[in-house]
């Protein structure tokens, strides 16, 4: 089969299209033929190698040679223990350890994949899985996000932010979205109420306080973090430096309850239940998974490119089949 693979950290230079061995489901897994995978924060930080925590398959190179988490397309063969699938389903879903994606065949437990929704697009499909995944649980099932609540999402402007910012205001907060300048405009028609760019403005300083947050690229100390909290709000982070999310794990508790303010990791597993519950909000129409540019496979440079910029609005979606 094709493939986008690496076999260095680096910019996206380093990644080259070439044919691989087309991988075989193990009893629990599926083979499926990829139609569309999207591109999350989590493929920049594997090709890049950083932060540190993105070098857990392999500290000098890459443990998996094939980045690309977020998949739809349809079922070729299942290994002998999967019942929920039969070849030629449509489904969509992550892949284990965010990788194997940006190829034409990836095998995947089926855990983590759902029927793709006969209305939906697979490219639609293929943007909805980490970031949503990730958002829903940020602000629904662990944030508990209420009507009239503050919540401010840094990293408003990517792949789970726009989720989260969309789900927020779905559950009557007043939503403010931290991204680059050239994104906020984008963040406004998203629904947020206030936009901050975190070029010239540090959200942690301006003196205001928020019940939820929710940060996808943390790097400042505990402390800042603590202070942009009301009292009982609630801080989750998802990503960012290890030396912050090492402060946050060693010192969160003790904030917990000396102040009470709940600064804290939140650890999203790949799962089906909720990429059904977020999904079903996108087939009703009230959140959208936004696609701002399609590739070819060939062009997966080039989109993670596009993303390392700066310049993504939503998702990046990869087209592996011709539509
Ligand atoms: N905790 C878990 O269980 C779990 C599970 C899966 C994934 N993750 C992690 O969750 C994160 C998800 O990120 P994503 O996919 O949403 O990333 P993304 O699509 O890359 O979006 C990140 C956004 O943050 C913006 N940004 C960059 N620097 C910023 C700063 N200093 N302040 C505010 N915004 C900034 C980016 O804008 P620019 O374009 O300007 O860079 C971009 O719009 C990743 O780190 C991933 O590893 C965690």
């Amino acid at each position: 089969m094709k493939a986008i693979v690496y076999y260095k950290y680096g910019s996206p230079d380093v990644l080259k299209l070439e044919e691989v061995a087309t991988p075989i489901p193990t009893d629990d897994e599926v083979l499926i033929k990829v139609h569309a995978v999207s591109i999350n924060g989590s493929d920049r930080e594997g090709l890049i190698g950083k932060p540190l925590y993105a070098r857990l398959g392999g500290l000098r190179k890459p443990g998996h040679p094939i980045l690309g988490s977020d998949i739809a397309g349809r079922v070729e063969r299942v290994g002998r223990n999967i019942r929920q699938f039969q070849p030629g389903d449509e489904v969509f879903g992550e892949l284990p350890g965010y990788h194997g994606g940006f190829a034409e065949y990836a095998c995947a437990p089926d855990k983590t994949l759902a029927r793709k929704p006969a209305g939906m697009t697979f490219e639609e499909a293929a943007a909805i899985p980490q970031g949503g995944v990730i958002a829903l649980q940020g602000m629904r099932e662990k944030g508990m996000v209420q009507p009239g609540q503050n919540v401010l999402i840094n990293g408003a402007g990517g792949s789970a932010g726009t989720f989260a910012v969309q789900l927020a205001k779905l559950y009557g907060a007043e939503v403010t979205g931290v991204d680059n300048s050239g994104k906020l405009d984008f963040l406004r028609s998203l629904g947020a109420d206030h936009v901050i760019d975190y070029t010239r403005e540090d959200f942690t300083k301006n003196r205001k306080q928020y019940d939820l947050i929710l940060d996808v690229i943390a790097h400042r100390s505990v402390f800042a973090y603590r202070r942009a909290l009301k009292p009982n709000g609630t801080y989750f982070v998802v990503g960012g430096s290890v030396a912050t999310l090492f402060q946050i794990l060693l010192l969160g508790p003790w904030i917990r309850r000396t102040t009470g303010r709940n600064v804290r990791i939140l650890v999203v597993p790949q799962n089906r239940k909720d990429l059904i519950a977020i999904t079903e909000l996108c087939e009703a129409g009230k959140i959208i998974p936004v696609i701002d540019r399609r590739y070819p496979l060939s062009e997966v440079p080039e989109a993670l490119r596009y993303v390392g910029e700066g310049r993504a609005k939503g998702k990046v979606v990869i087209n592996v089949v011709d539509k």
